[in-house]
């Protein structure tokens, strides 16, 4: 009581910069003061490539259907998590663009009055026949993964063929206006180092921000930290090469460094969640398929709202638990050590 009490009176107070007093759902914020404006949801743990820094070889066990979120589920939760002021969703998976309502979601989420961006993160194997649709239904903003671009090596690290489906995707994105197209590239030393500078390259003629990864650890994926390529160590190599690379301003919420070599058209960016982790500024809550809250990617702790929902519970409820759970989010990640040796989910049922 005497927290929301507390949140109450922040709710009231609160200063958005450049908005004048505005107010922020109490249920939303963190002891911290974070305030939580970006939803990430889950649409399925299934996926058409087979990452080896996202699952285990043999695959995960996949939950039921009846037991993950359905059409309507994922659209409840949406919409009460933007009426209290979420912002931004971003669909991820598993594969989001394999679920057969993608569109449909997409579509009535762009209807929610208060939601600003709607966000995918694909693997851009289906992206080039999907895009116009996706498009016209709404979407926003699009990340596309690709590690490598050898495409004997993309074979390797995602087990299975579909390199240039992938370019296709990123150059239709572009085409089709999306500015910039974001290309997320997991680092893994002795796998796709020795690209790095292609990729910055890429950035040269096409307007993408190609978004350096650090290696992060998940059940089940074999992290080790030799194998993590660190922020600095990535842009010392880039450095050398251009020395004049230049850093961009960083966002309130930004969780990308990004940088561009002038006469570029693209840029680049670093997630540096190992090295120099970002969890002071962070404002990202997710929802796994399955319907859990998860207030931290490198926590374990869940909460089912997909339990609370078909047990008929009010919007009210709902938001108690969900609040009760932002209130339980600690300041900051146990570290990279203690996260490699902590229980959590395969990054594919998370949602990254
Ligand atoms: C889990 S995928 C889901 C969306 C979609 N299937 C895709 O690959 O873009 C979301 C993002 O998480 C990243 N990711 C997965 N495992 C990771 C790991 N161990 N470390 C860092 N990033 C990881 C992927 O590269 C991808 O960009
Ligand atoms: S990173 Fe994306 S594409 Fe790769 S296995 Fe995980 S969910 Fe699938």
């Amino acid at each position: 009581t005497l927290r929301r009490g507390l949140l109450t009176v922040y709710f009231v107070l609160c200063v958005c910069p450049g908005a004048g007093f505005l107010p922020f759902s109490a249920f939303l914020t963190d002891n911290f003061g974070r305030r939580h404006s970006y939803l990430r949801i889950s649409l399925t743990e299934k996926c058409n490539l087979r990452c080896q820094y996202c699952m285990p070889e043999e695959g995960v066990k996949l939950t039921p259907r009846s037991q993950l979120l359905s059409t309507s589920e994922v659209l409840t939760v949406a919409q009460l998590f933007v009426r209290e002021g979420v912002e931004k969703i971003r669909l991820t998976g598993g594969e989001p663009l394999i679920r057969p309502d993608v569109l449909d979601i997409i579509t009535e989420l762009r209807k929610l009055e208060g939601l600003k961006t709607i966000a995918v993160t694909t693997n851009g194997m289906n992206l080039a026949r999907l895009l116009p649709k996706l498009k016209e239904a709404g979407l926003d903003l699009l990340n596309i993964s690709l590690d490598t671009l050898v495409p004997a090596k993309f074979e390797f690290i995602v087990r299975r063929k579909g390199f240039h489906k992938v370019m296709e995707g990123i150059d239709k994105a572009i085409e089709m206006g999306y500015n910039p197209v974001k290309v997320n590239c997991v680092v893994m030393r002795g796998l796709n180092e020795d690209e790095l500078l292609d990729f910055v390259a890429l950035t040269e003629k096409k307007p993408l921000e190609v978004r350096f990864i650090e290696y992060m650890p998940f059940d089940g994926n074999k992290w080790n930290f030799k194998k993590m390529v660190s922020y600095q160590e990535m842009l010392d190599r880039i450095r050398q090469q251009w020395p004049s690379l230049e850093q961009l301003p960083l966002g309130k919420t930004d969780t990308a460094k990004t940088f561009k070599v002038p006469g570029f058209q693209g840029q680049v960016g670093f997630i540096t969640s190992m090295s120099d982790q970002f969890c002071g500024s962070c404002n990202r809550l997710r929802i796994t398929a399955d319907g859990n809250l998860k207030v931290c990617l490198f926590g374990n702790t869940e909460v089912s709202l997909r339990d609370v929902l078909r047990s008929g519970a009010s919007d009210q409820e709902l938001l108690d638990i969900i609040g009760a759970a932002v209130g339980r989010k600690k300041k900051q990640h146990a570290g990279m050590f203690s996260i490699s040796q902590m229980k959590n989910r395969p990054m594919i049922l998370i949602g990254g």
